[in-house]
């Protein structure tokens, strides 16, 4: 979601199911996507509505926000996208070398940068300052998940195919992959020196690396650099206490009201993997 802001054009998800954030959300509520890690049943969409609706916080931002509107799906969806868009990858390491600090990251990052963008590649679709090219690339990490091609059926090339991932933070969300195939980013880098499978829908862009133990840290020290510091305002508050059955917080929601008052998404929260 890092810098997702930025992605104009281009559709949601790994398999560019959602043509924008709005429809992802509603979706992943609808389906019960978002509810089924912790309920059997999908959570029906009135008693969400019903019960974001009864906590007075709720209430007061929702009409600060959009007056006169009441809490429904769309309602949500508007207000959960347009905070997705204030996902700022915050400035890091990497972009104070570029900026001229030469001290701002480790010499093996600064070759693993080199590697990046020559002989392994990977800038070919990691593009641009958020490292991706909103595109969609089989990359074979997958023989059963057709991925992209599922909506586009008539282009072979999108067979097996899925969204070049931003690389912005990406030290912070083990694992990898849309499938989670690859536990730590030494084993992403890997991926990439397979050789690819042959099928028509293969991308012309992908072309196996040989690599050294080094290099393949290297490529790990580089990616490590792209961590974003979290900058501006302060996240807000959820509401407090809030108890849908009578109890103290619902592990559903999970408890968010005692976090730090930095302006850090929760999954930026997690410490960093031992990759
Ligand atoms: C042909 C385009 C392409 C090239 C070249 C490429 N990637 Fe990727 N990369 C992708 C796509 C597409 C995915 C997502 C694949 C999937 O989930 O099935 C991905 C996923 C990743 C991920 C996982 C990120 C996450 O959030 O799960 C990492 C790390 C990564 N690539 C690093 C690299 C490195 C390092 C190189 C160079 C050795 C490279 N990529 C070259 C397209 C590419």
């Amino acid at each position: 979601m890092i810098g997702i802001g930025y992605a104009t054009g281009s559709p949601f998800g790994w398999d560019g199911r959602s043509a924008t954030l709005e429809t992802q959300v509603r979706d992943s509520i609808t389906t019960g996507a978002m509810s089924m890690r912790e309920t059997h049943m999908p959570v029906k969409v009135e008693t969400i509505e019903r019960r974001i609706g009864a906590i007075p916080d709720y209430v007061e931002k929702f009409n600060a926000a959009l007056p006169g509107a009441s809490i429904t799906l769309d309602a949500m969806a508007q207000a959960i996208a347009a905070y997705e868009r204030t996902m700022e990858p915050g400035v890091a390491p990497f972009d104070r070398w570029i900026d001229g600090d030469e001290g701002a990251i480790s010499e093996s990052a600064k070759r693993g940068f080199v590697l990046f963008d020559n002989k392994a590649g990977c800038f070919a679709c990691h593009t641009g300052w958020r490292f991706t090219d909103d595109k969609f690339h089989d990359i074979g990490t997958s023989t059963t998940d057709i991925g992209r091609g599922r909506i586009l059926k008539d282009d072979a090339r999108m067979r097996y195919a899925f969204k070049t991932p931003t690389l912005r933070s990406v030290a912070l969300r083990p694992p990898y992959m849309h499938n989670a195939s690859r536990a730590t980013l030494y084993e992403a880098v890997r991926h990439y020196e397979r050789e690819p499978i042959d099928r028509p829908s293969r991308s012309p862009l992908f072309e196996p690396v040989d690599l050294s133990r080094q290099e393949r840290l290297d490529l790990v020290a580089f990616m490590q650099t792209l961590t974003g510091v979290p900058e501006g305002e302060p996240a807000p508050k959820l509401p407090a206490d809030w108890n849908p059955d009578g109890t103290k917080q619902s592990a559903m929601w999970g408890s968010a009201s005692t976090e730090s008052s930095r302006h850090v998404p929760p999954f930026l929260r997690a410490t960093e993997g031992a990759n």
